[in-house]
């Protein structure tokens, strides 16, 4: 059995570091045309320089997923270079307040990760369903978090706004299922990147720990396979297969990539 995706149209958002460029990547590596974006014009000229060196089938746009704006012209860019959307990998940033509780944040914090975990991710893939409906194909998959089954009181901001997104990853995927669009979400567990360990190092400060006793105590030693995820070899071929014309009859649903991490059925 064979996933063929060569050719097929990818547009993978917060994709110029981390998770998103990984991902990029193991689009690229199976001949997809790939759109990446963040907010600075500097990484994604950056990423798009090292991206070059995999396929030259990548293309980069500045984009904010907080900016509704910026998203409409995110896909127009998208679809003039492209001429479709086949697959939509709906990657968030985190938000710079995070390691934080609850009482901790301000209304202003709340606002923020709402409008990156949720109202974004809503307004973005809400639109481009529009257009792969008209295409009688498509992929949307959200990148969410094994904590969402297990809130964690340093990503009180993230946990609470991506709750609803698995809500509303059901209620589009019944609206766009009879057009052979699908609609999943993916709930990672631990993958290095640089912004998971700033985070994990600020939280070890937090608790009174060590960087590496917090490592061991939270990360590796809950998981049931003992080690971290890594985003080409544990993450990319389950993207890759949802991305694909094999899962056709998959949607609606949401899936731990997490190494046994979460408890919670
Ligand atoms: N790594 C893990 O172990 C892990 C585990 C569970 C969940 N996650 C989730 O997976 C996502 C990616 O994590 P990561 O570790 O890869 O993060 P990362 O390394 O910090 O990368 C984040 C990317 O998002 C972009 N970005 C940030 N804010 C944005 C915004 N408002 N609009 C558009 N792009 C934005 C950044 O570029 P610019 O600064 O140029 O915008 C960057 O390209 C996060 O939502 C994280 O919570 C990660």
């Amino acid at each position: 059995m064979e996933i063929r995706l060569a050719g097929k149209r990818v547009l993978i958002t917060s994709s110029t570091r981390g998770i998103g460029k990984g991902l990029a990547k193991v689009f690229l590596k199976e001949g997809c045309k790939v759109v990446i974006t963040s907010r600075s014009e500097s990484h994604v000229e950056e990423a798009i320089n090292e991206l070059k060196s995999v396929s030259d089938q990548v293309y980069g746009f500045t984009s904010d997923l907080t900016n509704y704006q910026s998203l409409d012209s995110l896909i127009s860019a998208t679809l003039n270079k492209l001429g479709g959307i086949d697959v939509l990998v709906v990657n968030s940033g985190n938000t710079p307040r995070e390691p934080s509780t609850v009482l901790e944040n301000s209304i202003e914090d709340w606002e923020y990760a709402i409008k990156l975990f949720l109202l974004g991710p809503i307004y973005l893939s809400t639109n481009v369903a529009k257009i792969m409906i008209k295409q009688k194909f498509g992929r949307i998959i959200f990148i969410s978090s094994w904590t969402v089954k297990e809130p964690q009181d340093f990503f009180s901001l993230a946990d609470t706004a991506r709750a609803s997104l698995l809500q509303f990853t059901k209620l589009l995927a019944r609206e766009v299922g009879k057009y052979n669009v699908t609609v999943n979400a993916i709930l990672l567990g631990s993958f290095p990147t640089p912004t998971s360990i700033e985070t994990l190092n600020k939280i070890a400060n937090k608790v009174g720990l060590s960087y590496e006793e917090l490592w061991s105590k939270y990360v590796v030693e809950p998981s049931a396979v003992k080690r971290v995820g890594d985003i080409e070899e544990d993450l990319g071929p389950f993207v890759l297969y949802l991305a694909s014309d094999l899962s056709s009859y998959i949607t609606g649903s949401y899936f731990l990539v997490d190494g046994g991490t979460s408890r919670a059925i």
